[in-house]
């Protein structure tokens, strides 16, 4: 399948991070051919995560375990010296947007896509990075006519979060709100939620 880019994009380093964690053995789409504009990848078939969770709430347990996986398993691959540190220290290969609307589900096994904003990091961010998302995002604006309930929301979030230590996880959710913030493609009501975040101090929950 054929990935457009609304603006060009670096396709070419995108590309690169995804053979660089395939040669580990992490589950990405095979790219074939990358353009500023475009990228030619396996297609996948199945429904995302995300869309299995909608689907079926009962499911959330077994998907959330493999989310979970799916984040030590990143973590154990090194950041490769020629990659930039999107945050220091830069050790591990991160994701930065591993949350279920980006795993799909195949009958190979669950593969992780959209690495656009992947780079080197520290351990830690990639699972801050949900974290965040579960606080800040606007369930109603997102997943179309199928959106994630509250409730859904806040069950995957309490089951995630048992896997980290917390402790660690917060000052990197905070930086993480915080770039965010200085990102311009954020919509107004992300600003916004990220903004009531950081006011209301350390973050707890
Ligand atoms: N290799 C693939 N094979 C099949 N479907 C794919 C593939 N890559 C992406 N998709 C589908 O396209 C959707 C969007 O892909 P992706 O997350 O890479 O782009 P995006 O620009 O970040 O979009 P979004 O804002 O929806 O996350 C995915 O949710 C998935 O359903
Ligand atoms: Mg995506």
């Amino acid at each position: 399948m054929v990935r457009r880019y609304r603006v060009p994009a670096d396709t070419a380093r995108e590309a690169e991070i995804m053979r660089h964690a395939a040669a580990f053995g992490f589950p990405v789409p095979e790219v074939y051919e990358v353009t500023p504009a475009e990228m030619v990848m396996t297609r996948l078939h199945g429904p995302t995560m995300r869309e299995a969770m909608v689907a079926d709430p009962s499911s959330i347990g077994t998907h959330t375990t493999t989310l979970i996986e799916l984040h030590h398993r990143l973590a154990e691959i090194p950041g490769p010296a020629w990659l930039t540190a999107v945050i220091e220290p830069g050790v591990a290969l991160v994701h930065l947007d591993l949350h279920p609307g980006n795993v799909v589900l195949t009958d190979e096994g669950p593969v992780v896509i959209d690495w656009t904003d992947a780079g080197r990091g520290p351990i830690g961010a990639d699972p801050a990075l949900v974290w965040l998302l579960t606080q800040v995002v606007d369930v109603e604006a997102t997943g179309g006519s199928r959106p994630l309930s509250r409730e859904t929301l806040t069950r995957f979030a309490d089951l995630f979060l048992t896997a980290f230590d917390k402790g660690l996880l917060a000052p990197l959710v905070t930086q993480l709100a915080e770039m965010r913030l200085a990102d311009p493609h954020m919509s107004d009501s992300e600003r916004s939620r990220i903004r009531r975040l950081l006011e209301a101090g350390p973050v707890t929950r």
